[in-house]
C-alpha cells in the first residue's frame, strides 16, 4: 500500500466517483433516501487524490465535508447524479469510474409540489415509484468507457451475489461488503471481485480500505 502512494500511482489519471445515498423526493419536506453516510466514497476520493490522481467527487446528500485536493458536485436524486456523471463525462474524459454511491433503485412517480396533509383518519397517500437510471450500467455502456468499479453492498450470500453481480453489470471489477454492518460505521471489510476470482481486503478503516483498493485499481489499469 504505502509504495504505491510513494510512487504517486495515479498519477496523469482523473477519476471519477459518485458517493452517499440519494434522496427522492415525496413532498417539498419529505422523501426516501437511505443509511449510506458516504464515508466509503469520501475516503476512495481521499485515496486517489493523495495517489496522485484528479478527482472528481458527485456526492447525494452526506454530513461529510469535501476530501481535501477533490471538487465535489452535490446532487440530492439519482436522475440529478445521473445526469452530473454524463455531464462531467463529456467535460472532462475519466480513466477509471468509481460507483460508491447507494443509489435508490426508485423514485416517487407522483410525488407532489406541495406538502401532503392529513386530510382524515383514514386516508394514506398512495405512492407509486418509477425505476431510476442505472448509473453505473449506463457508463459501463459507453464507447470508451473508463475502466468501472461497482460496489455492492449484500445482506446474505456476498460471494455468490457479488461474482454473479459482476458479470451481470459487465464491470472488470465489483467490491463486495455486508451491507447492514458498515453503513455509517468506520471500518469495514472488502471482498473484490474480477475475472480472475475473489480477494479479501482485510477489516480495516475505511481509508486503509479505499488505499488497499486504490492500489488494486492502478495495478490494474498500469498493467
Ligand atoms: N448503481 C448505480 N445506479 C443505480 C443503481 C446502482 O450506479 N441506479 C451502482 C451502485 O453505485 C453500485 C452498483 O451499481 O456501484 C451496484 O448497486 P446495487 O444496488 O448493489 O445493484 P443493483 O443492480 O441495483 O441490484 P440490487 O439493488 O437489486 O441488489
Ligand atoms: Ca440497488
Amino acid at each position: 500500500i504505502i509504495a504505491s502512494f510513494q510512487t504517486k500511482s495515479l498519477r496523469g489519471k482523473h477519476l471519477l466517483i459518485t458517493a452517499g445515498p440519494t434522496f427522492e423526493p415525496i413532498d417539498p419536506v419529505r422523501g426516501i433516501t437511505n443509511l449510506s453516510s458516504g464515508k466509503m466514497g469520501y475516503a476512495i476520493a481521499q485515496a486517489a487524490w493523495q495517489a496522485g490522481a484528479t478527482v472528481t467527487l458527485i456526492s447525494g446528500p452526506t454530513a461529510l465535508a469535501a476530501p481535501y485536493g477533490v471538487r465535489r458536485i452535490q446532487v440530492q436524486t439519482a436522475q440529478q447524479m445521473h445526469d452530473a456523471v454524463m455531464a462531467q463525462l463529456a467535460s472532462q474524459p475519466s480513466d477509471v469510474f468509481v460507483a460508491v454511491a447507494a443509489v435508490a433503485d426508485w423514485r416517487v412517480a407522483n410525488a407532489s409540489n406541495q406538502k401532503l396533509k392529513k386530510t382524515s383518519d383514514s386516508d394514506t397517500p398512495q405512492l407509486e415509484f418509477a425505476l431510476n437510471p442505472d448509473i453505473l450500467a449506463s457508463v459501463a455502456a459507453l464507447k470508451n468507457a473508463p475502466y468501472c468499479v461497482g460496489f455492492a453492498a449484500e445482506s446474505e450470500k456476498l460471494l455468490e451475489y457479488g461474482a454473479a453481480k459482476r458479470i451481470k453489470k459487465n464491470i472488470p471489477l465489483l467490491v463486495g461488503n455486508i451491507g447492514h454492518a458498515t453503513f455509517g460505521s468506520d471500518d469495514n471489510e472488502l471482498v473484490l471481485f474480477d475475472k480472475n476470482g475473489h480477494q479479501h481486503i482485510a477489516r480495516a478503516d475505511k481509508l486503509t480500505l479505499a488505499q488497499g483498493l486504490i492500489t488494486e485499481i492502478a495495478a490494474r489499469i498500469n498493467k
